[in-house]
């Protein structure tokens, strides 16, 4: 354990998740939560940047996600767990940050126009969607964070946020430590249909999935498409259901089905079949603490409470230096 080492990293509130995210981000997370000091938010206020026209699913967004932190064993004993908009310095900060932050560094970042020209069906020429990586720089800074874990895409706003934070530094003196980006790598998740597993492709085999819903999923799931006959050999190599029992099934399981399928000896029924009940051995821990949680709001808010008031306390004592610093009192 290393306290001194600061981890921030938010999520945008966009739903259940699914298999993708947890072993894209969850799981690092949780190996993270022992090796430092670790803040982990949901970033509610990034959401509004292009949901703000509908506010009704962001309440059961928050919620949905919150249980599946914990669910999969994201600690508040072990981590600060918190919501954005619950700690009002992260948009004190932002707001002291935005006098000192050419607007042309955001019109810059590249996912601002991509994003905006993605969008289409809603008005993104917005303050806050451009600010957006401005807020995320907020967000770590007011924590001081030195790694922030986060996929490739968020790279660019990283890089941002260090040149903003490096203009602060040059002008008030040294201040803020500048952020580095965590890359680790992750293992291959594809969706059901063997692309990206994604809510927007209909792909996604969610944690909160119940073992109905799973089984459905698995039997409809592509396999090697050039294998049409059970006597047809087969490749894992391209099977999406072979992946699953890479992340799932025991290793001598994994080395047995690699080689039946090549020699055409085990169908993908069959196949499907074992993966499905050694992802099912996966999912039901998480889900019988997600079931216990959902039981107890009472547990969940003082959890958010709890988280707050602790980030709270460390985001104060470093906005008021950043205030006297500023020339505020
Ligand atoms: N932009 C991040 C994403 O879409 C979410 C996020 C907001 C974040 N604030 C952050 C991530 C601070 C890391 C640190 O995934």
């Amino acid at each position: 354990m290393n306290p001194s080492k600061i981890v921030v990293s938010g999520m945008r509130p966009t739903g259940k998740l699914h298999l993708g995210h947890y072993f894209g981000v969850l799981k690092n997370w949780l190996e993270l939560q022992n090796q430092y000091r670790c803040f982990f938010f949901i970033a509610d206020w990034h959401a509004l940047t292009t949901e703000y026209q509908d506010p009704k699913i962001l309440r059961q967004a928050c919620r949905d996600i919150l249980l599946d932190w914990l669910a999969a064993g994201l600690d508040p004993k072990r981590c600060t767990i918190f919501l954005q908009s619950r700690v009002p310095e992260h948009a004190e900060l932002h707001l002291l940050l935005s006098m000192l932050t050419p607007i042309s560094w955001l019109e810059r970042v590249p996912s601002y126009k991509e994003l905006k020209n993605e969008l289409k069906d809603r008005d993104l020429s917005t303050y806050g969607f451009l600010g957006y990586p401005l807020l995320q720089t907020a967000d770590v800074a007011i924590y001081n964070a030195h790694l922030v874990p986060v996929g490739q895409d968020q790279v660019a706003h990283l890089e941002l946020s260090r040149e903003v934070l490096r203009r602060f530094n040059h002008l008030y003196g040294e201040t803020f430590v500048e952020p580095q980006p965590l890359l680790t790598p992750s293992p291959k998740v594809p969706g059901l249909d063997g692309r990206k597993m994604s809510k927007s492709y209909g792909n996604a085999i969610y944690l909160s999935d119940d073992e109905a819903a799973v089984r459905k999923k698995m039997g409809d799931a592509v396999t090697d498409p050039a294998r049409i006959r059970k006597s047809d050999p087969g490749n894992p190599d391209i099977c999406n259901v072979f992946d699953y029992h890479r992340l799932f099934s025991p290793p001598e399981l994994v080395s047995r089905v690699n080689l039946q399928c090549r020699a055409a000896e085990i169908g993908c029924v069959e196949d499907k079949k074992l993966a499905t009940e050694n992802l099912l051995a996966f999912l039901r821990p998480i889900q019988e603490r997600r079931r216990a949680l959902e039981a107890d709001p009472k547990r969940l808010e003082e959890i958010l409470e709890a988280g707050a008031a602790e980030a709270r306390k460390i985001a104060q004592g470093h906005l008021k230096r950043v205030y006297e610093r500023m020339g505020l009192c």
